[in-house]
């Protein structure tokens, strides 16, 4: 995939109507409706401050859930408009409707130097099934297209990969630097490069697993994924997550690392627990050897030091995915010292979005990490080396 697209920079926007599609898909607390965590309208500032300083009068939207086609009105972008205008420290004006009137009649009247925000995109089916008329509708209200929505970039939607059918589309200043750290990571990493996946399933990592070994100079797994290798190669793992049928699979991915020459590391020691539990007495035992009343929920001592050595060694390193139940304190000192080793290492440091990214700042490290994502399936495929149809839709250098 071509990762070197045209940016706001390489195309005039003065004067000129911009539809620009963010990832304003922010967590909500349940019961207040209230954001709880701004981080991807903060990531969007830079490209809107570009657009409003170089006279574009901005037409943003974005998701917000997944609302399927419903008028949610817990799902209203209302909130993301006022919490923008206050970090923008500018009116935002926020439309009642997508492509309704309101909407038409508010980004007809808007002037360059302004910004307005659409209602949330799902609020019509014809978003997510990227109908063309839809997508025409939208396009009629702009003459140019930014992509600042990395998070959404896998999806091909209406207002991710449709709109660029009509209108010339250029990536914003977030997207434009996720290609850069990504691509460069995954095409051009300064060796030794290291690779760290986890979490619960190897079925959700097939494809990032075979990629990163054709890749990286040593991989590392942990969390649940790494028991179905264990169990693979013989060992017993108790009551410990499994997939069955990614037995074979796991075993042609130790053929194909031996093959490849990358350094497939396991976890020699496990942190098991009797139930899935926060207060299971956590007890450390031989990964190969788990006892059947036992349930792997973390990396062990010894597995963090050989994961944080490795770290060490590096001058590239990818992570994503948890060690282990990071959610449970008794399991979650894997996952910590991942974290930690990535924060305290010289390498360009990447996380991969999602739940890695959700440890690191729960640990206070994120600040310390080179590079994390803003999103989560995004960057995952991202790594799976599979063309993003929003990034396909952009405009070449
Ligand atoms: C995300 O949160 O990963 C993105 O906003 C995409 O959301 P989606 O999985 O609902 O498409």
């Amino acid at each position: 995939m071509n990762y070197n697209k045209k940016s706001v920079q390489d195309i005039d926007v003065n004067g000129k109507k911009v539809l620009l599609r963010c990832d304003f898909n922010v967590p909500l607390d349940k019961e207040t409706g209230e954001i709880t965590d701004n981080k991807r309208i903060i990531a969007a500032l830079p490209t809107i401050k570009y657009l409003l300083e170089n006279n574009a009068a901005v037409i943003a939207c974005s998701h917000l859930g997944r609302p399927k086609g419903e008028f949610i009105p817990s799902l209203s972008m209302a909130p993301v408009a006022a919490a923008l205008s206050e970090l923008l420290g500018v009116p935002v004006i926020a439309a009642k409707d997508v492509i309704g009137e309101d909407a038409k009649a508010k980004a007809a009247a808007l002037q360059p130097g302004q910004i307005m925000l659409l209602e949330n995109v799902r609020y019509h089916k014809e978003e997510t099934k990227n109908d063309p008329e839809f997508a025409k509708e939208l396009a009629s209200m702009a003459e140019i297209y930014v992509s600042d929505a990395f998070g959404t970039v896998h999806r091909a939607h209406a207002t991710t990969e449709g709109v660029s059918h009509y209108l010339p589309a250029v990536c914003g200043f977030l997207v434009e630097k996720e290609l850069k750290v990504l691509g460069g990571a995954l095409d051009e990493p300064k060796r030794p490069f290291v690779a760290i996946l986890g979490g619960s399933k190897v079925s959700d990592k097939l494809g990032v697993i075979s990629n990163l070994l054709e890749k990286a100079d040593s991989l590392l797994i942990g969390g649940g994924m790494a028991y179905t290798f264990i169990k693979a190669q013989g060992g017993t793992i108790g009551k410990s997550l499994c997939e069955d049928d990614k037995l074979d699979y796991a075993l042609e991915m130790i053929e194909k690392a031996k093959q490849n020459g990358v350094k497939l590391l396991l976890p020699t020691d496990t942190v098991a627990g009797a139930e899935f539990s926060p207060d299971a007495e956590p007890v450390v035992v031989e990964t190969m050897a788990i006892p059947d009343e036992l349930m792997g929920m973390d990396i062990g001592p010894k597995t963090r030091e050989v994961y944080a050595d490795e770290v060490k060694k590096a001058a590239t390193v990818v992570w994503n995915g948890p060690m282990g139940v990071f959610e449970f304190d008794n399991y979650a000192n894997g996952t910590i010292a991942v974290a930690k080793a990535l924060a305290e290492s010289d390498a360009f440091s990447i996380i991969g979005g999602g739940d890695s990214a959700a440890a690191a700042k729960k640990f206070g490290l994120a600040d310390q990490i080179s590079h994390i994502s803003t999103g989560g399936g995004a960057s995952l495929e991202f790594l799976e080396g599979k063309e993003l149809p929003g990034v396909a839709c952009l405009l070449d250098k």
